[in-house]
């Protein structure tokens, strides 16, 4: 028997340590909460994508009374993204937060595993590695790509 450890590579920021491209696009996703309809679980999340071409598209969860009927911010933004502008590629995607008792998530928000599994197949359709900026109310997590959030990940192509 071996073992074995994957580790994920994270970088942590504060807001400021930022570029500004990327202050945006917290920006974006910080307001895309506002945008959110979560009366559900009153958890709002937003997400932003930045496109290969500079274009940022936004979603927010959106929930129904038929609860397995709703979406993730994330997969929101991404099959927006997809059905919007079909062959460019995300260059890095920002996600944010607000908690049911009113303020921005603590620890940067972790994207649940359906949205790293359908955020995955628009990396690979981009053909190169997605940022993955992970917001929270101190510090923001960057990722390298899609991929190291998602370690082990199934691929089929
Ligand atoms: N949610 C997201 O939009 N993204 C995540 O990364 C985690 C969870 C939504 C789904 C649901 O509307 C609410 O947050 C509570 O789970």
């Amino acid at each position: 028997m071996k073992e074995k450890e994957i580790a994920i590579p994270v970088r942590v920021y504060s807001y400021d340590e930022l570029e500004a491209a990327d202050r945006k696009l917290v920006d974006a996703a910080r307001e895309a909460t506002g945008r959110s309809y979560a009366p559900y679980s009153k958890f709002r999340v937003g997400a932003a994508i930045r496109l290969d071409n500079g274009q940022v598209v936004t979603g927010s969860n959106q929930e129904n009374a038929a609860f397995p009927s709703g979406t993730c911010a994330e997969r929101t933004a991404c099959y927006y993204a997809g059905s919007k502008y079909p062959s460019v590629g995300f260059e890095a995607l920002a996600v944010s937060a607000v908690t049911p008792a009113g303020g921005e998530i603590e620890e940067p928000v972790a994207p649940c595993g359906a949205c790293r599994q359908a955020l995955l197949e628009y990396e690979k359709l981009s053909g190169h590695p997605v940022r993955v900026l992970l917001v929270g109310k101190e510090a923001i997590y960057e990722l390298p790509s899609v991929k190291s959030l998602l370690p082990l990940a199934f691929t089929e192509f």
